[in-house]
C-alpha cells in the first residue's frame, strides 16, 4: 500500500489509521459500506478506507476540503485523465506571466535575498554582520496596508514599496487584478523568503486561470491547489502551523529560517503532484465519493446535502483543545481562498502572525468550554437520526470536556463520555492507547488516545 503523505499538521491521524482506527471501523462496517469523515483535515483518515469503502469527507475548513476533494473525488474518467495529466501545459504560460511581473517589482530584493540565502548556506563559521545584514533585509519588507516609508537608504524594495497599497486595494476591488501577489505581499519574509513567496502566488494564480470550460477543470484545479498547500504546508520557515511566524531574534533560529527559505516551492509541489496521483492511481477509488465544506453540526443537521446520502458510519475526529484550526492554518485557508482579506491588528499594528480578521476565520464548538458538551450531543443525535453508527477519536487526559469533566471534580471523565453517548447510542465501547504527543511544546508526552465506537 502507499504510504500515506500528510501535510504538518495538529492531530493528523496518519500514524493511527493503521495501528488503531482500522481496526474499529472494520469491527464496526464492511467493505463497501459509507464513511463519512466528518473532520477531515489533512483527509489521512479518509484516504486510508478508499480503497475499500465509499468515503464521504467533510470539514468546515475549505483547504481540508480542497485536499479532501483530490484524494477521493476521482471517477474512473478522471483517473484515466490523471495518468496522463500535464501540469505544464495546464500551468505553464499563467505561472510564467505571474512571476515575470512580481520579479520585476522585486527585482532588487529578489538578487539580494540569493545573494544573502546564498552565503548563509556556505560559509561557515557565519560571520555576525552577515546575520545582521539578513535580519535588516528580512525586516525592511513592505509591511502591507501601512503608509511606506520613503526616507530608506539601500531599500531592496524599493521598487514594490511605493505601489504596494494601492496594488493591494485594486485587488481587494477586484479578484481579476494581476499580477497575484497576496502571499508575497502578506507573508513575505514572514513565513515565506520572497522568491517562494512569489513561486506561491504564480502557481496559485495559475490554477486560477485553468478555464472552467476546459475538461476536467474542477478536478484539475483540486488537485493542482492540494498539491501547492502541501508544498506550503512543508515549506514555511514558521514552525508546523502557522499561529506565528518563527522568531529570529537567535542566531540559530535565524539561520534555521534561512534555510527553510531555500526550499524551492515548485519543486515540492511537483513532488507532492506526484504523491497524490500516485495514491489515487494506486488504489481506485470506489464511486459516489463526495466531499463537503461545512460546519458538522450542521452538515447532520436537518436539511443539509447529506439528506439524499445513506451513511453507515460517521468517523468524529474533532478537535481536542481550544485551539481553533482556523487560527493556526490561517495560510492555508487563506491560500485557498484567495481573496485578499481584511487582517488583524493589535492596536494600530497587524498581529505578527498576519491572520485575517476574526469574524472571517472559522471558530468551532470543540474548541469552546461552554459548548463541546452540546456539540458532541448534537452529532450523537445526527448519528442516530440518520441509522448511522459512530467513531469518535478525542483524548481522554487531553481533550477540552474530559479536563472539563476533571476540572469539575469527575473522577472517571471518559466513563462519563461514555455514560454521555450511552444516551443516544445502545452500545459504546471505548478503546485506548497511549501516544507519544508531537504537538506544540508537549514532545514525548505520552497521552491517552481514545476510541469510542458507538452502535445503534
Ligand atoms: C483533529 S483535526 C482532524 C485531523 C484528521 N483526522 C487528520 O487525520 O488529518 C480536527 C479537524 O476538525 C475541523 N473542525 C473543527 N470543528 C469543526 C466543525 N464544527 N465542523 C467541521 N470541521 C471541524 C478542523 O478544521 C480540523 O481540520
Amino acid at each position: 500500500m502507499t504510504p500515506l503523505r500528510t501535510l504538518w499538521y495538529m492531530g493528523a491521524k496518519t500514524r493511527l489509521c493503521e495501528e488503531f482506527i482500522d481496526g474499529a471501523v472494520r469491527d464496526l462496517v464492511s467493505p463497501g459500506a459509507t464513511i463519512l469523515d466528518a473532520c477531515s483535515g489533512t483527509g489521512a483518515v479518509g484516504r486510508w478506507f478508499a480503497g475499500d469503502y465509499r468515503v464521504l469527507a467533510n470539514d468546515a475548513q475549505e483547504f481540508s476540503s480542497v485536499i479532501a476533494r483530490a484524494h477521493l473525488e476521482v471517477s474512473e474518467d478522471w483517473a484515466r485523465a490523471l495518468d496522463r495529466l500535464e501540469p505544464e501545459s495546464d500551468l505553464a504560460e499563467a505561472r510564467g506571466r505571474n512571476a515575470d511581473a512580481l520579479e520585476s517589482l522585486y527585482a532588487e530584493s529578489l538578487t539580494r535575498e540569493a545573494e544573502l540565502l546564498d552565503q548563509l548556506l556556505t560559509t561557515d563559521p557565519i560571520e555576525g554582520a552577515l546575520l545582521t545584514e539578513y535580519r535588516r533585509f528580512c525586516s525592511l519588507v513592505p509591511v502591507p496596508f501601512q503608509s511606506p516609508q520613503n526616507d530608506l537608504q539601500d531599500d531592496p524594495y524599493a521598487t514594490i514599496r511605493p505601489l504596494l497599497p494601492e496594488f493591494l486595494s485594486e485587488r481587494r476591488r477586484t479578484s481579476e487584478s494581476t499580477p497575484a501577489m497576496m502571499c508575497v505581499a502578506y507573508w513575505g519574509q514572514v513565513y515565506f523568503g520572497i522568491k517562494q513567496a512569489i513561486a506561491i502566488d504564480s502557481i496559485r494564480q495559475a490554477i486560477i486561470e485553468i478555464p472552467a470550460e476546459s475538461e476536467f477543470s474542477q478536478e484539475k484545479k483540486s488537485i493542482y491547489l492540494a498539491a501547492l498547500l502541501h508544498a506550503v504546508s512543508v515549506s514555511t520557515s514558521g514552525t508546523s502551523h502557522f499561529a506565528q511566524p518563527r522568531s529570529v531574534e537567535k542566531d540559530k533560529e535565524l539561520v534555521a529560517v534561512a534555510k527553510r527559505r531555500s526550499i524551492d516551492i515548485e519543486e515540492q509541489f511537483e513532488l507532492a503532484l506526484d504523491a497524490i496521483r500516485r495514491e489515487v492511481l494506486e488504489r481506485p477509488r470506489l464511486s459516489g465519493n463526495r466531499v463537503f465544506c461545512s460546519d458538522v453540526l450542521e452538515l447532520l443537521g436537518e436539511d443539509s446535502p447529506l439528506d439524499t446520502e445513506k451513511v453507515d458510519l460517521v468517523y468524529l475526529d474533532p478537535p481536542y483543545t481550544s485551539d481553533n484550526y482556523s487560527r493556526f492554518y490561517h495560510v492555508l485557508e487563506t491560500l485557498a481562498r484567495y481573496d485578499y482579506p481584511e487582517l488583524q491588528c493589535r492596536g494600530e499594528e497587524l498581529t505578527k502572525g498576519r491572520y485575517p480578521i476574526r469574524e472571517t476565520r472559522f471558530t468551532s464548538d470543540f474548541c469552546s468550554g461552554s459548548q463541546v458538551e452540546e456539540a458532541f450531543r448534537k452529532v450523537a443525535k445526527g448519528c442516530v437520526s440518520r441509522g448511522a453508527s459512530l467513531l469518535i477519536s478525542y483524548s481522554g487526559d487531553t481533550g477540552l470536556l474530559t479536563k472539563k469533566w476533571t476540572r469539575e471534580g469527575h473522577s472517571q471523565p471518559v466513563s462519563q463520555m461514555r455514560d454521555l453517548l450511552l444516551e443516544y447510542f445502545n452500545t459504546v465501547e471505548v478503546r485506548e492507547q497511549k501516544l507519544m504527543h508531537s504537538g506544540q511544546g508537549d514532545t514525548n508526552k505520552a497521552v491517552q488516545e481514545l476510541l469510542l465506537l458507538c452502535e445503534v
